[in-house]
């Protein structure tokens, strides 16, 4: 087994990014619950624990803890902000409300630069967030560092193989907390950073042979990175037995369709079923936003259904789950939310009866990428921005027919093209054109118009959650909307979004209400993203309908 580091989180904000830097140490590490067993997920290939930040104060009732005989094992330990709170007061240490409370950037004072601070200059900038402060270090346990709010802002034992710090190294405001964490995993704990994309791949392969051995599989290919990634793994394992369904729904970016066949058709079995005409005839006088994602997701289901039915023994469907999905259902935020969530986002649907191959489950985002480039994919289709499930339905406000997808294909199409070619396209997390179900008057030529108007929206962002509308130059906006307003036909006015999320979101249409919550009770943003898994029909809230269609199949009835 590949030697890791166990991250037990105690839900910090931050404990996706520890595992990340971790990761980019070429390290592998893996969060798990702070209420799971350590002796359960450690073993020989166990090089050291990192205790995580999390909201609590040890003193709470209720906070969580970790079973104390894990400081008696031989593993090396770096406890961060609450970690070493709870390590302090478990080992016999004092931990007190200090009268000064820390938030964001502070000075720490190094007085002995060794361990995890080797290489320092005695003084760092580092990020803070913290209420409890460490008074006296446990016995054995002596100071490293102080800071203005914590007079034992970092503390080693004697025999230099157990820390704590109260501040924050994995976040980009820390400078040097990656030098922090080297120390920690590479000197202290004695990992020799293995983990490559190369040996994951390998691995990944090698995994997947033995998992599928001479049977068949399927997936669904969006395009998309996830997907992507997932099929030419899964077809460097088992080769001509995966085969591909690309469900062309006809709400796709200008030319999309005709790209994902030309980059995967000769590289995949790849079946594309154009759907097109299904999906928007179902579409026909639906103008709400919820109705339309639910008809979409229902289709989507039916089409693909139909599709693997005619493949015939297919015993396994490949799925691009990413590691962000799989803690998000293990997370130890809430038994319940971790429950249902789990349930929802987790599972297949019973009625698909087939075996899931998800190689992606142990990776980041980005992490995929760079598993992608390893594979071949074109680095353009693996840095795309991200694009909705429910495609240009969600964009296209009111009723989506198809001259009016059209319409928006082409002003889009203008839109990227622009940012590209002013180098701004990789500067925004996402941008699109959105056709709005207004009218209004313009002048073209001699004559009044009375047509469309549209909107243009660009927004920067680190992972979605948050997002502030892009700065774009002016001129390039004066660019677009004239090109648009000259090429476009039915379009004669464009506006630029300025709203930021929170309050507003990405898209300009989503589901609020309380019955789609319900389906994906994690939250509106997990069912955003969750949405996103091309492959995931079972996260579209279609897949309710479309296992009662089944079950009335079953019992001898129409389906509906
Ligand atoms: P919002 O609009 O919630 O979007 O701020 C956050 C991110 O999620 C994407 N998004 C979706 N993705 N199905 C998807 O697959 C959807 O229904 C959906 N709605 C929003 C959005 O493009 C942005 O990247």
């Amino acid at each position: 087994m590949r030697e890791q580091i166990l991250i037990l989180d105690f839900g910090s904000q931050y404990t996706q990014l520890i595992a990340r830097r971790v990761r980019e140490l070429s390290v592998y590490c893996e969060i798990q619950p702070c209420t799971r067993n350590w002796r359960e997920i450690t073993g020989a290939h166990t090089k050291g624990v990192i205790l995580s930040g999390g909201p609590s104060s040890v003193y709470e009732n209720g906070s969580p803890s970790v079973d104390p005989a894990l400081f008696e094992s031989d593993f090396p330990i770096l406890g961060i902000c609450y970690g070493m709170q709870l390590m302090t007061h478990l080992l016999g240490g004092k931990v007190g409300p200090y009268p000064k409370r820390e938030f964001g950037r502070a000075r720490v004072e190094i007085d002995d630069p060794v361990g995890i601070f080797l290489g320092s200059q005695g003084d760092e900038t580092v990020w803070m967030s913290h209420g409890d402060t460490i008074e006296e270090p446990p016995p054995g346990y002596r100071a490293l560092a102080r800071s203005e709010g914590s007079p034992v802002a970092a503390m080693m034992s004697e025999d230099g193989r157990r820390y704590g710090i109260q501040f924050h190294p994995e976040v980009a405001h820390t400078p040097r907390g990656k030098e922090i964490l080297h120390n920690f995993v590479h000197r202290i704990c004695g990992c020799a950073g293995d983990w490559t994309m190369r040996s994951f791949i390998e691995e990944a392969v090698e995994r997947i042979r033995v998992q599928v051995g001479p049977r068949r599989v399927v997936c669904g290919l969006s395009g998309g990175v996830d997907s992507s990634v997932t099929a030419m793994l899964v077809k460097e394992a088992i080769g001509e037995r995966l085969t591909c369904i690309f469900v062309d729904n006809g709400l796709l970016r200008k030319n999309e369709a005709e790209q994902v066949v030309e980059t995967f058709g000769d590289r995949l079995n790849l079946v594309h079923a154009d759907a097109s005409g299904e999906f928007l005839s179902a579409l026909r006088g639906v103008t709400h936003p919820e109705a339309k994602r639910k008809r979409i997701g229902e289709i989507f289901i039916r089409v693909f259904e139909r599709e693997a039915g005619r493949l015939g023994d297919v015993k396994f469907l490949a799925q691009g789950t990413l590691y962000p999905d799989v803690i998000e259902s293990i997370s130890f935020k809430g038994p319940s939310a971790t429950i249902k969530s789990h349930h929802n986002v987790g599972g297949l649907p019973k009625w698909m009866r087939l075996a899931l191959i998800e190689p992606l489950r142990e990776l980041f985002k980005d992490e995929v990428r760079e598993a992608g480039e390893e594979l071949g994919l074109p680095r353009e289709m693996l840095w795309r921005h991200p694009f909705p499930g429910p495609g240009l339905a969600v964009r296209v406000l009111g009723e989506v027919t198809e001259k009016r997808v059209k319409t928006l294909q082409e002003a889009d199409a203008i839109f990227i093209e622009t940012l590209r070619k002013h180098d701004h396209y990789y500067k925004v997390w996402q941008a699109f054109a959105v056709l709005l179900p207004v009218n209004t008057v313009g002048v073209m030529g001699d004559a009044r118009t009375y047509e469309n108007a549209l909107a243009l929206r660009a927004v920067t962002s680190q992972d979605g959650m948050t997002a502030d509308w892009a700065r774009l130059p002016a001129d390039l906006l004066a660019e677009v909307s004239s090109r648009i307003i000259n090429e476009v036909r039915g379009v004669n006015r464009v506006v630029y979004d300025v709203s930021t999320k929170p309050p507003g979101t990405i898209e300009w249409e989503r589901v609020e209400s309380k019955e789609s919550q319900a389906i994906n009770p994690i939250g509106k943003e997990e069912i955003t993203f969750s949405f996103s898994s091309p492959t995931g029909f079972c996260r579209y809230p279609g897949w309710r309908f479309s296992r009662r269609s089944l079950l009335r199949r079953r019992a001898g009835k129409p389906r509906i």
